[in-house]
């Protein structure tokens, strides 16, 4: 007798189950080791496990469900060990909620222009001694199953949508033979769920051989990385269409990068169920907030003197609480203006994701996409 394969379900870690649709667009309920979630939804980013400036119950007052960490930044410091020796990424930075870990590999490209990629792994300097080290895609699955997120990430092969020529593809079969070496070191699929991460540029070519490749690997999830990198949104979208609908429809799919909120409306009409990016918190930490009619920027003289809330149609402690005058008077003087900014900025995202997760249930989707693009283009613009 042969052996008995194992049922789908046992090796993943997570059911999505969509509540509605409206064309391409989904609302789903994500369950997750650690939090059920409802998508679309916006994930903030933590780097040394912490968003930066909130507290973990003050995340869970806005609404967040899942949060990111940053392998790169935690493998460094404390380390994996530590955390894993404490218990895991919840409970050492307390959140009880979902956790994702992106692999490494993208931050040190981005953050460290020393990174090269060879076929063995990213190689980089330390920046906390200089010595050289080497991410190979083993280490990074290992350094996740020791932080315990909920959601980890394949360590891909991540190159600039600006850049052409052989590179690309170099990346997305790179991408492709690096996904195997990831699923084989993966030692927690009972508890944790192995993302794999869709490269391949600017090219529709490219981008279908990696996305039937990742899909036979029948992963419980799968991004869509390698965008938001200064291409132009025309091509950026077409990206995001075509993969969204190459991919499975019982799977979450998910938009590396993504932030603003046009951009994470707009693909959740393209059936993109998940978005994280840095935009929020760290466009907070410059004074700006996100509002309906786009951005408020509150280092503005003509904020001195404003005693209305940030957006009065918002209903954050933020807004309930401190005038436009206030955080005026906070910004680049006191860590509580970008501390505050933060605080609505993500409630803003989350509201923005309970808002199109609500109205595609409800059958109300193009209703409160026209209404979302009146506030921002008022003019037809
Ligand atoms: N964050 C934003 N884009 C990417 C990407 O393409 N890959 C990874 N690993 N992380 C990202
Ligand atoms: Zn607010």
């Amino acid at each position: 007798k042969g052996a008995v394969p194992m049922p789908e379900t046992a090796l993943m870690a997570l059911r999505f189950e969509v509540l509605g649709r409206f064309n391409r667009a989904r609302a789903a309920q994500l369950t997750l080791p650690h939090f059920v979630c409802q998508t679309p939804l916006f994930m903030p980013v933590g780097t040394q496990g912490t968003i930066k400036g909130l507290a973990t119950n003050q995340l869970e007052d806005i609404g967040c469900q899942i949060i990111l960490g940053n392998t790169y930044h935690l493998a460094l410091r404390p380390t994996s060990e530590l955390i894993d020796e404490l218990g895991g990424l919840h409970k050492f930075m307390n959140w009880p909620r979902a956790l994702l870990t992106d692999s490494g590999g993208f931050q040190m490209v981005s953050l460290l222009h020393l990174a090269d990629i060879t076929e063995k792994g990213v190689t980089f300097q330390s920046p906390v001694d200089g010595k050289p080290m080497l991410l190979t895609p083993e280490e990074s699955i290992q350094i996740q199953n020791r932080i315990g997120a909920d959601i980890i990430m394949a360590l891909d092969d991540v190159v600039k949508t600006t850049i052409t020529g052989p590179r690309i593809e170099e990346a997305m079969y790179r991408t492709l033979r690096w996904i195997d070496r990831c699923i084989a070191a993966h030692k927690r699929p009972h508890d944790q769920n192995l993302f794999g991460i869709v490269q391949g540029g600017l090219d529709p070519v490219l981008r279908d051989i990696c996305v039937r490749g990742l899909v036979n690997r029948n992963l419980p999830g799968y991004a869509i990385g390698g965008l938001a990198g200064g291409e132009d949104k025309d091509s950026f979208w077409r990206v995001v269409a075509q993969c969204t609908a190459a991919l499975p429809e019982d799977k979450p799919r998910y938009v590396m990068g993504v932030g603003y909120p046009l951009d994470v409306v707009v693909c959740s009409a393209l059936g993109a169920d998940m978005y994280d990016c840095v935009y929020p918190t760290r466009t907070a930490r410059f004074g700006t907030a996100l509002v309906p009619e786009g951005v408020l920027k509150l280092k503005n003289n003509a904020m001195a003197e404003d005693t209305r809330p940030i957006d009065s149609t918002c209903a954050c402690m933020v807004c309930k609480n401190y005038s436009r005058a206030y955080i005026h008077s906070l910004v680049s003087k006191d860590a509580m203006g970008s501390q505050l900014l933060s605080y609505h900025n993500l409630y803003y995202m989350m509201q923005l994701s309970r808002n199109l997760h609500s109205s595609i249930v409800r059958g109300k989707f193009p209703e409160f996409v026209c209404n979302f693009l009146q506030k921002m283009f008022p003019k037809g613009d």
